[in-house]
Parts: structure tokens; sequence; C-alpha cells
């Protein structure tokens, strides 16, 4: 040791002062990387590969043009949970006025899976086209040999044309009445009926908020707000996870939820949702089935607080839940807490998923680390 000059002790503690080194999660408070930067990587999905978690979401700029796809995907690893180190941009947007993939589209909610039989790195994410709001409705597909990429994309698409759900009869489509007037006083029950299903039945169900869910056999599902945002679709994806297959199902018609999260605990399927209002915060939904393609029953709302934390769910709007590898039952509750005037200074709110009566629910937890899970 005495042989080592000065200069080196301090090299050493500047380099020790820029590191983060968190031992615990702040819910809603900066989240530096690796470099001190704020995670960039909003409506994020998580994937545990050989031993690391990575991250990957929107990344945003600052100000409102944030909301817009300007840059891309953003990956992240991390050993431990708590520190996440900066892998770049895993899937580019485009600068090729051809591509649908343009910047300045809108790419929200990217997750990545794992294909064991293509040996390839799937991802999809909501994709909507360069100037024309959130009316395109499609999802998207890109792949890549690394985990934290560069992904090639390949296509955005709709869902389903032509084809009828698993849980949806020919007579039920041939009597679902297409909505002529937004002032309908039957519009609620006309859209629970197929209104907006038969109206795009031919060209495909439009696919907005999205998330993934790889079940223990290996089998992948995709899971989207379609039909207005009124009804979730819930499909069965390819054994090479790059197009869904026909079996699928309409789930909670009418229901109206957005930025589902699925999980599994004890052979049973867990749904996050929220409601409909944007960027703004509204009550969480939970939901529970025995199989993907079953019959989803409602839970309500999951949290446990003040009434003003129940109804804007923490100020947060979910996005995954992350199930901690080497434990039992050990589940994080990962959600946004958009700030869409300035999108780039948008939180995480990670809280641990607490069961009462063996029911998942949700406490506001400011400041907590993964020992909180006792198995
Ligand atoms: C939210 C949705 C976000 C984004 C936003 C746009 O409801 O969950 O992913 O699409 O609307 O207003």
């Amino acid at each position: 040791m005495k042989h080592l000059p000065q200069a080196f002790f301090c090299f050493c503690s500047v380099f020790i002062m820029a590191q983060t080194n968190y031992t615990k999660f702040e819910p809603g408070q900066l989240w530096l990387d690796n470099n001190g930067v704020h995670i960039n990587a909003h409506g994020g999905g998580f994937l545990f590969h050989d031993g690391t978690y990575y991250w990957f979401g929107e990344h945003k700029i600052s100000g409102k043009l944030g909301n817009k796809a300007m840059v891309g995907v953003h990956a992240y690893s991390s050993k431990d949970l708590y520190n996440w180190k900066d892998e770049g941009i895993a899937l580019s947007m485009s600068n090729d006025p051809k591509s649908k993939l343009i910047k300045g589209c809108i790419l929200e909610r990217p997750k990545v899976i794992y294909n064991k039989k293509i040996k390839k790195f799937v991802m999809w994410f909501h994709h909507e086209l360069k100037d024309q709001g959130y009316s395109a409705a499609l999802t998207g597909v890109a792949v890549s040999d690394n985990v934290t990429g560069p992904y090639i994309y390949q296509d955005s698409f709709r869902l389903h044309g032509g084809i009828l759900p698993l849980n949806f009869t020919k007579q039920q489509f041939d009597k679902a009445e297409i909505i002529e007037n937004d002032s309908d006083p039957n519009k609620k029950q006309k859209v629970i009926d197929g209104a907006y299903f038969k109206r795009d039945f031919e060209t495909g169900q439009m696919s907005r908020d999205m998330t993934l869910f790889v079940d223990e056999d290996g089998t992948a599902y995709h899971i989207t707000a379609s039909e207005e945002n009124q009804t979730l679709l819930i499909s069965k994806l390819s054994d090479d996870y790059l197009s869904v297959t026909d079996d699928y199902i309409r789930a909670f018609p009418g229901g109206r939820n957005e930025a589902p999260a699925v999980f599994k605990k004890d052979d049973k399927y867990y749904m996050f949702t929220s409601g409909l209002t944007g960027w703004k915060p509204n009550p969480a939904k939970l939901s529970v089935s025995d199989s993907m393609l079953g019959n989803w029953k409602s839970l309500g709302n999951p949290c446990i607080g003040t009434d003003e934390e129940k109804a804007v769910t923490f100020w947060s709007q979910s996005t995954y839940v992350l199930p901690v590898e080497g434990r039992n039952n050990s589940f994080i509750f990962i959600a946004d807490r958009w700030r869409p005037e300035n999108a780039i200074d948008g939180r995480y709110i990670w809280l641990p998923i607490q069961f009462e009566n063996n029911i998942p629910v949700l406490k506001w937890v400011s400041s907590w680390g993964l020992s909180v899970f006792k198995n």
C-alpha cells in the first residue's frame, strides 16, 4: 500500500463520489444510473436473463416533445435491482421517412422476452404512426441476437383481422350492432356486445397499452387495450414469439382498462390495470383468472391507503410486475408517475406486492429493500 502514490487515492475518491450505490428503493425520487443520470426508461418492461436483470423503457426527452419517440427504447442492466447500468439505446428511431418507426412517432411500453427456440430477444411495443395521434393503434415487433440490442424493427400491425376470439360466438358477432352515432344512449351495451370489435373485424383489432407475459411452460401472451380502449384482448403468441396465434379472448368487454401488468402466483394469474385518464393517474384495478385465456374476474382496487392514495394509485400507473429471482412469492409492482409537461422527469414507483388473505395488495412504502420479502 505504502508504494501507491497520493494521486491514486485522489483518483479513487473522486471515482467513488461519482458512483451511486443504492441499497433501497425510494419510489418517486430521482433514480440515478451508473453515470449519475436519472434512469430514462418509462412505461418499462423487465427481463431476467443469465443472472442479470434488464430494464427496457421509453427514452424521453425534456419538455412535451418527450411524449413522442424521438430517440428509441433505452436499456439498463442490474444485478441487484437497486443499481442500474446504462446499456444505451436498444431500439433506435429511424430517420428514414419511409419507415413506420420514424422519429416523432409514438412508441410506448416496450416489453422484451427471450425465445429459446430461435435464440432471439423479441421486443413488442405500442406503436402509433407519426402525426396521426393515437388513431393507428398498432402493436410493433423488433428482434435482436443480443439482449441489449441493437433490435431490428420487423413491423407493426393490428390484430386478428377476420378471426373471432375463443369467447365470442358467430351468433354474438352477427347480433353485434355498430355504433352509428356517438351519442347513442345504448353505446355502452353495444360496446360490450362487440360494436367496435365488429367495426374493426376485417381490418384488424386496435392495440394500444400492452404487455407480454411468459408462463412457466414458455407459452407467451400479448395483452392489450383494444376496441377504443374499452376491452382488453389477450392473445397467445406463436412459438417463436414473433406473431400472435388465433387463440385469443376479449377480456372485460366495455371494462375500460389500460396499462396491463400480469403475474402468476400459486397457479393463479393476476393482472393490474388502470382506468382511462391519459397521463393522469386513476384507481388501479386488479383481476384474477385460472388461465390466461380463461374467465377473468375483478378483485377491485388493490390499493390500501388514504382515499386520495387509492383514487390515484399513489400517483402512478402500472407498467409491469417483476418477480424477484430466487425468492418465492416475491413480486414488485412497477408503475410510472408521468410528468407529461417534462416527460424526461417522469418518476418510477416500485412497491412490494403484499398478500392479505392471499389477495395481492399495494401499500405506500417510501423506502424499502428486498428484505421485505421473507422467502
Ligand atoms: C395513458 C397510457 C400511456 C399513454 C398515455 C397518453 O393512458 O397508459 O401509455 O398512452 O395514456 O395519453
